[in-house]
């Protein structure tokens, strides 16, 4: 369906310093909470993503006048009337249903198109609406859709997660704001994205402590007020340049990072033998002629995280040795493993883990994005390699990263974007 692709050109080695864009999954949450309040929010260091727009577009919807002013926005949630969510708006982008939590604890009613499945698992909403019930939501879902009411008000309550879910997490935090009395919610994700919810709600008006642990204690308040915030660096895509650092025996500076974020890729990487030379807010990445085979598990933060997996897969499939990569959050991660094999790769399938079998270097094919970390996974496989890459479905790394051919090209990459 894809209406561009890239054409890359082989074997490159990345050299030079990037500074890196605010973080695509702190900016989504937050532009949601920008809901909760009828004052004015800025928002400031966005990066300029498909989804960050696909957000923008859901506040317009729902009658929030928002400006864009290059990388800040101001949400003006004032007037805002719609509750309901089309499908169209729904399908482009699973995260818009992180306005269910804001929307509900300032309207005590929503209406959402169910988000279904996607290209790496089928991503249920459970773990949000058992919170939502326990606070005293009645949902019902017919039709595709999910109603969510509050005859009684949101109550403060205990909730207990059954998996520490990024979304329910911050879903759950966002409803809590506006909720009467105390919400304690354990097994609460620890990702450093909800700290900077918590930061941004904090600002706000809003009474909560613990983002970063286990445990998020909120006391609900009458209202919120307007603010004024900065987004964290975007770890993901930091994680993805010190693999590109890395795969392309390159030598790559990243400024504007928050390096501790990135403990457990700067373990891994370093453990296959790459230097990683770590400053207050920078980090540097070298290459070596072949990094070393590692075995990698994803986990929830502060693990390996699953978002680094598909380029940390593409890395290992050109060491020295056999690698075991374990996904244990998503149930279907592994499209990028087929396209990989195209190009050279020895990998194999067992359920959840692939058996990565380093060979000496890859070559360039025809592939195809499933998702968007499996994109730039591709397209760092294909940098790589011998020879030239056509790599289809680049919508999916639109996404989530800003015209990647832009801030690739200028540290030497060769990637081309073309109309097909
Ligand atoms: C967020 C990130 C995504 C990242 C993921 C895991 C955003 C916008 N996206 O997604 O990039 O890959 O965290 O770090 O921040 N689950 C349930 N029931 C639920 C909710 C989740 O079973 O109600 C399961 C999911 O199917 C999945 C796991 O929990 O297997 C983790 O999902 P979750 O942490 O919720 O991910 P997202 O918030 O969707």
């Amino acid at each position: 369906m894809s209406s561009q692709k890239f054409l890359i050109v082989g074997k490159s080695r990345l050299k030079g310093t990037v500074k890196i864009n605010g973080s695509k999954n702190a900016t989504l949450p937050i532009l949601a909470a920008t809901l909760l309040c009828s004052e004015t929010a800025t928002v400031k260091d966005l990066p300029n993503l498909h989804d960050v727009n696909t957000m923008k577009d859901v506040l317009t919807y729902l009658g929030a006048r928002v400006n864009r002013e290059g990388r800040k926005m101001i949400v003006d949630s004032s007037e805002v009337q719609s509750l309901e969510i089309s499908e169209d708006l729904m399908r482009r982008m699973r995260a818009s249903n992180l306005v269910l939590g804001p929307l509900l604890a300032r309207f005590g009613y929503v209406k959402i198109s169910y988000p279904g499945g996607c290209n790496i698992g089928s991503r249920p909403m459970n773990l949000h609406l058992k919170g939502l019930q326990a606070m005293g939501a009645v949902i019902t879902e017919k039709f595709g859709y999910i109603t969510a009411e509050t005859p009684f008000g949101l109550q403060g309550t205990e909730i207990h997660l059954d998996m520490p879910s990024v979304g329910a997490t911050e879903n759950l935090m966002m409803a809590a704001a506006l909720a009467d009395g105390i919400t304690t919610i354990r097994n609460a994700a620890k990702e450093p994205e909800i700290v900077d919810l918590q930061s941004f709600l904090v600002s706000m008006g809003a009474k909560i402590s613990g983002a970063g642990t286990d445990t998020i204690r909120i006391e609900g308040v009458q209202a919120l007020k307007g603010t004024e915030h900065t987004v964290i660096p975007d770890r993901i895509e930091a994680g993805t340049y010190m693999v590109a650092a890395a795969i392309t025996n390159g030598d790559i500076t990243l400024t504007n990072v928050i390096p501790v974020h990135l403990d457990a890729v700067i373990a891994k990487l370093r453990e296959a033998g790459v230097q990683v030379t770590v400053n207050e807010d920078t980090i540097r990445v070298q290459g070596v002629e072949r990094p070393k085979a590692v075995d990698i598990k994803t986990m929830p933060y502060p693990g390996f995280p699953t978002d680094m997996q598909p380029q940390f897969l593409a890395l290992m499939s050109i060491a020295e040795g056999t690698s075991i990569i374990s996904e244990t959050i998503f149930e279907n991660r592994f499209k990028h493993v087929a396209e990989l094999r195209r190009m050279g790769a020895d990998i194999r399938l067992e359920g959840n883990t692939a058996i990565v079998r380093g060979v000496p270097g890859l070559t360039g094919a025809y592939v195809e994005a499933s998702d968007l970390r499996a994109g730039a996974a591709l397209t760092l496989a294909a940098m790589a390699a011998e020879d030239g890459t056509v790599l289809d479905g680049i919508e999916h790394i639109d996404r989530g990263y800003e015209r990647m051919e832009k801030k690739y090209n200028p540290l030497g990459a060769r990637i081309i974007r073309v109309n097909s």
